[in-house]
């Protein structure tokens, strides 16, 4: 071979070697960056300030001895894996009451108990991506045209419902307006749900089991998630989905989130017994498709001003 040839390989195989050192010095960079690493280095600090060296040694010991560790809860039933205690670490630990998240304690304990961590994990009430372990990935916010966010503050108790189908059991107040709404509007008009109702628009009988991705998001005005569609279409069935012979409804936002709750929460999924919530013996979900004889009389006591606002 040429020496020039001889030459030329050598280099190159210098610029590859560098090349491939600098890469992995990356990758080593970022895996000790992060972010889930920085929350719990700061739990392990802040859980020192508290336990202190003097009042109980060796558990500052073991503390002091903690390593960063990916932590997560499987569900198999479920096929889910949530990672979101590996940054949201202390959701239940009591002296994290006033912590800035995602170190916060939980904001109802008695539901955790009630609903184990390690039994349940937290998408089933929260959504989200639960593998992912970074703040974006795990959908905080809507990932533009990514199906899987965060269930909206306002519509959390759709997640109840999944499971819990006496809603006066669990006092889920917003899904009982929203199934008093359904009647009053006589939704049931023109959708079913379970067999019930007429059959002018889409079965809502598993509603939540929906795809994303079966929704026109381009008529948006705000997010493009499954939610916010169903929030948006309320209020301008024609814009959100075009041809559409559903009309507008005007509703008081708490009216919006109760109706949104209650059709979200509507699933087909077969739990098997450890997640279905016992029924007290001889209970039967009252009828969507019974037209109330006086509208609004239902939801009205709940939000007094219902009448008006919804011009009945
Ligand atoms: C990489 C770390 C990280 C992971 C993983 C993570 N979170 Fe968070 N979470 C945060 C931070 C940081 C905040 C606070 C954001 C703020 O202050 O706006 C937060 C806030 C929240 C909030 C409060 C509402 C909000 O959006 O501000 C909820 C609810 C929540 N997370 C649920 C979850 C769930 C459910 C998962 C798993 C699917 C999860 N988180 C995974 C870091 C994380
Ligand atoms: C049984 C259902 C359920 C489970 C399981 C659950 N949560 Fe929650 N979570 C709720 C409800 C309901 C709220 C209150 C939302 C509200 O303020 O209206 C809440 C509130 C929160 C908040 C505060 C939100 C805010 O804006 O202040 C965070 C953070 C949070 N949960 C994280 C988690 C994490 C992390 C897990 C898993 C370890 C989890 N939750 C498991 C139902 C649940
Ligand atoms: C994955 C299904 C599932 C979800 C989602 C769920 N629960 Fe539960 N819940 C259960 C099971 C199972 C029990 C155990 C009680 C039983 O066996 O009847 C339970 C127990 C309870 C209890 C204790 C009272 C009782 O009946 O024993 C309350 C209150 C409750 N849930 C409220 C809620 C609320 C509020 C939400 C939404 C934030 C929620 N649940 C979400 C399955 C679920
Ligand atoms: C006049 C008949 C009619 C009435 C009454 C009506 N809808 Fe609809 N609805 C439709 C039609 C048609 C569609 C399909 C086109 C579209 O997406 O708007 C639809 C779509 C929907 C969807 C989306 C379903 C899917 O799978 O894409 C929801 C959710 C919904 N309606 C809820 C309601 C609720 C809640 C009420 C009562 C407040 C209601 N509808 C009243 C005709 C009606």
């Amino acid at each position: 071979m040429e020496k020039a040839v001889i030459r030329r390989l050598t280099t190159l195989c210098i610029v590859c070697g560098l090349v491939c050192l600098v890469l992995l010095g990356v990758a080593g960079f970022r895996d000790t960056n992060r972010e889930w690493k920085y929350y719990q280095e700061d739990y392990r600090q802040k859980l020192l300030g508290k336990v202190g060296r003097d009042k109980n040694p060796a558990m500052y010991q073991r503390i002091v001895q903690m390593k960063p560790e990916l932590k997560q809860v499987v569900v198999g039933e479920w096929q889910t894996v949530d990672r979101c205690v590996t940054c949201h670490i202390s959701i239940e630990d009591p002296l994290f009451a006033q912590a800035a998240q995602p170190l916060k304690t939980h904001p109802h304990p008695e539901l955790l108990k009630q609903h184990p961590v390690e039994k349940f994990g937290c998408t089933i009430c929260h959504g989200g991506q639960g593998l992912a372990t970074t703040y974006y990935g795990s959908s905080h916010e809507t990932i533009h045209n990514w199906p899987v966010t965060l269930v909206s503050k306002g519509l959390m108790q759709s997640r109840c419902g999944y499971c819990h189908k006496d809603f006066e059991a669990i006092k889920a107040d917003k899904l009982i307006q929203g199934r008093a709404l359904f009647q009053e509007l006589h939704c049931a008009g023109c959708h079913q749900i379970n067999g019930q109702g007429g059959a002018v628009g889409p079965d809502l009988s598993g509603f939540a089991d929906k795809d994303p991705s079966n929704f026109p998001m381009e008529n948006l005005k705000g997010s493009r998630s499954k939610q916010n569609w169903v929030i948006e279409h309320f209020s301008d069935p024609q814009r959100v989905s075009p041809g559409s012979s559903m009309r507008a409804y005007a509703m008081s936002e708490r009216q919006v989130e109760a109706l949104a709750s209650y059709v979200l929460s509507l699933n087909q999924r077969e739990f098997t017994r450890k997640y279905t919530p016992k029924l007290s013996a001889g209970f039967v979900p009252p009828r969507v498709d019974t037209v109330l004889p006086e509208p609004g009389l239902n939801s009205s006591q709940a939000e007094p001003d219902v009448k008006k606002e919804l011009r009945l």
